[in-house]
């Protein structure tokens, strides 16, 4: 998730809704922020396995947040300082990448394609759309354009329509 100095309950229903799916599909699952605000330019990777406790609200999932940002070594993660184009270039070696926009092919139509494979990395904006320079970076990277519908939704829910879907198809 690509975001900057903006909203942290965006940050934190992102955190929530993701929760539930490490239990629901076996899979090791990760939640990875790009702080992209040009003072920033660091990532945090939090894997949904480290969380300290049960997250059943928006209470939990921000207090939980809150202490992980501040002191993410007790939780096993680190921020790493790098450009979005270095962060890309790594991930893009790693998964196959998938960048979610509602003008993107039809989650319907891709989800065969990206199902079998061993990792996927799924790339959104939080509040913000990422901007053109960014969105150029991943089609570069061979990133797979990605759309849940026409309507433009919160992250958080898009983060709850991708997991149901992969959940039904893995
Ligand atoms: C709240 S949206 C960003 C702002 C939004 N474009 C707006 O006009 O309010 C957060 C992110 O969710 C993803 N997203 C939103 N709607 C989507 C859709 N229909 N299909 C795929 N991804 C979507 C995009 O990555 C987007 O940057």
């Amino acid at each position: 998730m690509v975001g900057g100095q903006e909203r942290f309950d965006v940050l934190s229903r992102c955190l929530l809704n993701l929760y539930p799916w490490k239990e629901r599909m076996n899979i090791d699952i990760s939640l990875l922020f790009y702080f992209s605000h040009p003072n920033e330019n660091k990532a945090l990777n939090i894997p949904i396995s480290s969380l300290k406790t049960t997250l059943q609200n928006e209470l939990d999932s921000t207090r939980e947040l809150i202490s992980i940002i501040s002191d993410p070594t007790k939780y096993g993660c680190r921020y790493e300082s790098t450009s979005f184009e270095d962060l890309i270039i790594s991930l893009a070696n790693q998964s196959i990448l998938c960048y979610l926009s509602s003008h993107g092919n039809s989650l319907d139509n891709t989800i065969k394609t990206i199902q079998n494979e061993n990792s996927l990395c799924f790339v959104l904006g939080s509040q913000y759309d990422l901007t053109e320079e960014q969105e150029e970076r991943l089609s570069n990277e061979g990133a797979i354009t990605i759309s849940v519908g026409e309507k433009e939704y919160l992250a958080s829910h898009v983060i709850t329509i991708i997991c149901y879907y992969l959940s039904k198809n893995l």
